[in-house]
This record gives C-alpha cells, sequence and structure tokens, in this order.
C-alpha cells in the first residue's frame, strides 16, 4: 500500500525515481509524484537549490508522461506511488507534499494517526493546508522547526534538516515511514520508518532508499534494512544512521539473492498469468526443501514450536485467511490440534479469553498487513503482561518476506518462498501458504503420534505416507492442471459478459476454496460473488438462484463428494448453471460444465481446487478487458488498519 522511493548520488534523479516506482507501482496506483532538489551554483555561500516537484492522478503513465515534458532536475529526490487513505485519489492529495514555501518536500507511507490535531493547530497558527491527507502536516511541523532553527542561529545544512526531523518525529502518532527533501540542504536526503518498511540500498556514489526490494532489485544488490524508529541522512557521501533516541547506529549491509525480487512479467499477459503458471515450481521448490526421501517432512523450526502446543489460533486477512482455515482443517482433521481461525481486524477488538499452550500463528504473504501485525502485538503483549510461563507468547509467521515486519515481530518464521508476486491477486502465495499448512499439519502429526497422542479416527502413519507421496507428485499435476484449466477457462469466460453475481460452493475442506474463488473473482472482475459451505444454501442464499446466477461448485470424491452433488442438484432445479470443479466421472454428469480434477487424496484436494477458481477469475475479468493486475481500489499490502 503505497510505494516510496528516494534517491541521492551524481545521477539525474528523475528517470531513477520512476523506474523505481514502477518497480512499486503494484502497491498503490491512484496517483504518484516525485520531488527534485536540483543544486545550484551559489558563488562560494551556502549551498541552495531549486526544488522541482510533479505529480499526476492515475497511473505512473501519466506522471511519466508529465516528467518528459515538464523534467525535473536533481541528483536528490523523493518519489511515491499512492494508494488513497485520506482524501480522495486526485492530484492535490498525491505525495510528495510540500511545507507553505515549496522548499520542503514529503512522502510518507502509513497513517498519522494524530493528523486532526495537529491540523488543526497548525490551521491556528495561519498555516493553509492544500490536501486532504494525513501526511501534510509533516511539511508544515518541518517547516516551521527548521524555521525556528535557523532564527536561533543554526547552520543551514544537511544535518539542520536531520535534526528537524528527529524533533518532528516524535509528535507524529502512528505508523509511518518518510522521506524528506529540503532545496535549502540539496545534497541531504532524511528518511524515517517505524512500523512500516524501509530499505536503504547501497550503489556505487549513490543510495536509493525504497519501501519494497523491486524498487532496489535493478539498483543494487546492497541493501540496509531500517529498523524501526531509525532515521537517516543520506549524503553523496554516505549514510549516517540513528536510533529513536537519536544515538548514531553502526549496522553491516546485507545482501539480496536470487532473482525472486525482481518483477518481471515474462511474455504472460498478466502478473497474475504468470504466477498461476508459476505455481508448479512453488511446489516443486517446497516439496525439494520440505520432503526428504526417508522422513515425512523436514520444516526449518525450532523443536520449540511444536513443544506442548495444545491449542492454535491463526490470525489472517483476505487469502491468507483462507489458508488459514484448509490450515485449521489439516491441524484438526490430520495431526488432532484444536485450531480456531480469526480474522485478524476483529481479533484486536475482541480476543478470546486466554488458553494456555497455545500457538500463535500469524499468517500474510507480504508480513506488512496492518491488522494481522496489530493482532499479533496485542496478543503477544497481553500474553506477556500475564506472568504464567503457561501463557507465554509462542509466535510462528508464516510468510513469503522473511524480511518483513512480521519477520522481526514474532520469534518463528516459516518462509514460502514463493517469490515475488505482483498480481495484486494473491495466486502462488496462496499456495505456498497451503503448502506451510500441509508440512506444519504432518510435522504436528507426527510428533503426537510419538507422544502417544494420536487420536482414533485421524490419518494413521500409512495414510500420512501416502499422502506424502501425493505431494511429491503435486508439481506434475500442477503443471497439466494449470495448462489444461488456462485453455478451458479462457474459452468459459464468453459465457460470463453479463453475469453479475457467482456463487462458489463447497464444504469441508473445500469450503474456504469456494471462498477464495469468490474473493479473486470479486477483487479482479468487480462481479459480486459469495463462497458459501454447500449445505448452507437451503438456509436462505438459495433464493438468490435463478438462470443468471452461474453456481460453482467443487465436489472432490471423499467425506462430503455425494452431499456436494446433492447441493448442487438443488442450484440445478432453480435453473442456475453449474460450473462443476470435480473429477470426470458419471456422478458429476449433472454439470452444465466440468472443470475436470484428477483424484487425488481427499485431504490434498484444495491444492488442486484453487486453480480453476483462480484461471476463472483471470479470464473473466481478463475477457472484460479490465487491469487484472492492478484492480481498483486495492493494493498488494495493505498496511494501515
Ligand atoms: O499480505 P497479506 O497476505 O497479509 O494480505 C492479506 C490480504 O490483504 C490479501 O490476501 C488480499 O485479500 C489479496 N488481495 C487477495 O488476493
Amino acid at each position: 500500500m503505497c510505494g516510496i522511493v528516494a534517491l541521492i548520488g551524481s545521477r539525474e534523479a528523475a528517470p531513477q525515481l520512476l523506474e523505481g516506482l514502477r518497480q512499486l507501482e503494484y502497491r498503490g496506483y491512484d496517483s504518484a509524484g516525485i520531488a527534485t532538489v536540483e543544486a545550484l551554483p551559489n558563488g562560494g555561500g551556502a549551498p541552495e537549490g531549486r526544488l522541482h516537484c510533479l505529480k499526476a492522478e492515475g497511473k505512473l503513465l501519466n506522471l511519466t508522461a508529465r516528467w518528459e515534458e515538464q523534467g525535473a532536475a536533481g541528483h536528490c529526490g523523493i518519489g511515491h506511488t499512492r494508494w488513497a487513505t485520506h482524501g480522495k485519489p486526485e492530484e492535490r492529495n498525491a505525495h510528495p507534499h510540500l511545507d507553505g514555501s515549496g522548499q520542503l518536500a514529503v512522502v510518507q507511507n502509513g497513517i498519522i494517526e494524530n493528523h486532526r490535531s495537529l491540523r488543526e493547530l497548525l490551521q491556528a497558527e495561519g498555516v493553509m493546508f492544500r490536501s486532504d491527507t494525513d501526511t501534510e502536516v509533516i511539511p508544515h511541523l518541518l517547516a516551521r522547526r527548521l524555521d525556528a532553527l535557523e532564527k536561533e542561529g543554526h547552520l543551514i545544512d544537511a544535518a539542520l534538516l536531520l535534526r528537524a526531523v528527529q524533533e518532528v518525529l516524535p509528535l507524529l502518532h502512528g505508523a509511518y515511514a518518510l522521506a524528506v527533501v529540503w532545496a535549502k540542504a540539496p545534497g541531504a536526503l532524511v528518511v524515517a520508518r517505524r512500523q512500516a518498511p524501509l530499505l536503504i540500498g547501497l550503489g556505487e556514489g549513490e543510495f536509493l532508499c525504497a519501501s519494497d526490494t523491486p524498487a532496489l532489485a535493478g539498483f543494487t544488490r546492497t541493501i540496509l534494512p531500517m529498523e524501526d524508529g531509525e532515521v537517516a541522512l543520506l549524503t553523496p557521501l554516505g549514510i549516517e544512521l540513528y536510533n529513536a533516541t537519536g544515538e548514531r547506529v553502526q549496522r553491516n549491509p546485507s545482501l539480496l539473492t536470487g532473482t525472486e525480487h525482481v518483477a518481471d512479467k515474462r511474455s504472460f499477459r498478466h502478473f497474475m498469468l504468470k504466477e498461476i503458471h508459476e505455481q508448479p515450481e512453488t511446489a516443486a521448490l517446497w516439496v525439494a526443501r520440505h520432503l526428504p526421501e526417508g522422513a515425512l517432512v523436514a520444516l526449518p523450526l525450532d523443536e520449540a514450536v511444536y513443544c506442548g502446543v495444545e491449542r492454535i489460533q491463526i490470525l489472517a486477512c483476505g487469502t491468507s485467511r483462507h489458508a488459514a482455515q484448509v490450515g485449521a482443517y489439516l491441524l484438526e482433521q490430520v495431526a488432532g490440534v484444536p485450531t480456531t481461525v480469526f480474522y485478524a481486524s476483529e481479533f484486536r477488538y475482541a480476543p478470546p479469553p486466554l488458553s494456555p499452550h497455545m500457538l500463535t500463528i500469524g499468517v500474510t504473504q507480504s508480513g506488512e498487513t496492518a491488522d494481522t501485525l496489530a493482532a499479533l502485538t496485542m496478543e503477544q503483549q497481553r500474553r506477556q503482561r500475564h506472568g504464567d510461563p503457561a501463557y507465554a507468547p509462542r509466535m510462528l509467521g508464516i510468510t513469503n518476506r522473511p524480511e518483513s515486519s512480521l519477520g522481526r515481530l514474532v520469534s518463528h518464521i516459516l518462509d514460502i518462498g514463493a517469490g515475488i508476486e505482483v498480481g495484486v491477486a494473491a495466486t502462488k502465495t496462496f499456495m505456498g501458504q497451503l503448502l506451510a499448512f500441509y508440512g506444519l499439519a504432518l510435522a504436528f502429526a507426527e510428533r503426537r503420534a510419538a507422544a502417544g497422542l494420536r487420536q482414533p479416527g485421524l490419518p494413521d502413519h500409512g495414510r500420512l505416507m501416502a499422502l506424502v507421496a501425493q505431494l511429491r507428485e503435486l508439481p506434475a499435476l500442477l503443471q497439466a492442471l494449470v495448462e489444461d484449466h488456462d485453455r478451458r477457462c479462457a474459452e468459459l469466460a464468453h459465457l460470463f459478459t453479463d453475469t453479475q453475481d457467482v456463487i462458489f460452493l463447497g464444504r469441508g475442506i473445500n469450503y474456504p476454496i469456494a471462498m477464495e474463488g469468490a474473493l479473486k473473482l470479486k477483487e479482479i472482475s468487480y462481479i459480486h460473488a459469495e463462497g458459501y459451505p454447500a449445505g448452507e444454501m437451503k438456509h436462505g442464499p438459495i433464493a438468490l438462484l435463478d438462470a443468471r446466477v452461474p453456481v460453482v461448485s467443487i465436489a472432490v470424491p471423499g467425506t462430503v463428494f455425494d452431499k456436494v452433488l446433492s447441493n448442487a442438484q438443488e442450484a440445478k432445479a432453480r435453473d442456475a448453471r453449474l460450473i462443476g470443479v470435480a473429477p470426470a466421472c458419471p456422478d458429476t454428469e449433472l454439470f452444465d460444465t466440468l472443470l475436470p480434477l484428477p483424484i487425488v487424496d481427499e485431504l490434498l484436494s484444495p491444492l488442486l481446487t484453487v486453480i480453476p477458481m483462480q484461471l476463472l477469475s483471470y479470464h473473466i475479468a481478463a475477457h472484460r478487458g479490465l487491469d487484472v493486475d492492478q484492480p481498483r481500489n486495492l493494493a498488494k499490502s495493505v498496511t494501515v488498519e
């Protein structure tokens, strides 16, 4: 949600800022802007500069066109791509925001929670605001502080800008990352973070700062992730890093490895389609890493994660929550551990009573979802306060970004290793999250069996071994399925040209997949869709059905196969057009259209049934000519509550 890029060095900043923003555009795309500082000849006096600021509503190409017309000179600058929180997506609300003199510019990700009171205070002192954003208070506060420091006789230089930022930050409440440039200090860039990501990239004689790795990957592989509360002064000569109390900090940079940080669409029409096609690879990597020959499963987790766990609670949002629901099914039905899934956004305000020996799992592909982080933090704090060791926090994060805020918050991380996902609609990261839960369920099942805790009715060792054997076949199964269903769903998409509502039905372990199918369709095609447990249809939603409402029904052999088919019959009797995600067999001839599946153990079926959900949504949206990768109103990672 929103992307920040900032640069200082010896080259023209604007082209690199725009390229960095292009890499981050998937994080927010309702408006964008840059500000650069051009150093002016000063005849031996204090350095002086001119600030250039360009903004444009809509996609980044509008900003690029503006820059091509007007230019923005300077070797130092900041840029931002926005997902609106405060104020409509209009040019005047786009970042950077300037102070009254137009000499100081700020970009910010996050929310300044006390912006209203700060705005009132500033307005009472005569400050005129030009935007509706929370961010605009920052340049005004900084300008006032700089004015005061100048009047006290301080030298106007980079250090003064740093000092002003350090003095203003304590006035700001909330979670944010920001970057500031000032025309009076053309060789200085100040950046700061509090509970929102910011990384510094170290180039040759230049430094780039960004809110996410894709903006850095094409620039440098040497990075310095900033920690909470840190402020940095960047000049062409180096970095000065300070902690929240203003002490100088020294830390070694780290290296970005692999190609997973580079966003490249290859020959696919959209990132989403490419990422759907990458799922066999996601599975192959996972199998290679975690299903070694001769063992049930090998996860890189401390025994402390498993030891003595009596219950599990999982906190997540959106697609991650659907993966968590499949996970809960597996943890209960395979490992016998009572598991509850919560909407992270609800958990914080209505937490359940504390139970002892609880493992809390946060699932977030980005590792930056504010709702999930806030819920995990709250849970961690209330358990720390409790004092009884049985209630001590034991937190595991499942993420695609181990270097994220989640990675710093929890003590154990399971990296799903899916590589960068650019499409706003999560696909391959969902696959990675599902696989993480298969691994966890197997690992718990193994340990509980060894401890003599296996409950009757749960899969025995033989079935677990058979599951693992089928999981090893998963990459090949997925490869065939993705190719086949890509073609089938493309052919099916034209049937949805005038569709306004779609119902997705599933039961048991495939109920979360029905919800995921509905979420995917809503997100990218803007068609209203509902995911329902098939048995609930007759308790109300069946009233919605007629010939104009297609029903997608997930029916896989196992505990609820016949039940789901009966529920599908009920829909057919109301003239609904039935699309079956099911194996081809006489039982499934009732479907008007079949998206056929190979038969696997029912417990593994979500790994397959999700593929037609993703491809159907993709092709319906693409057929409607919609912007699949950057759907309206959404952002890849939702870093505000
Ligand atoms: O980064 P997270 O996994 O925490 O994101 C959670 C949701 O915002 C996310 O899954 C959202 O629902 C996606 N756009 C789904 O496609």
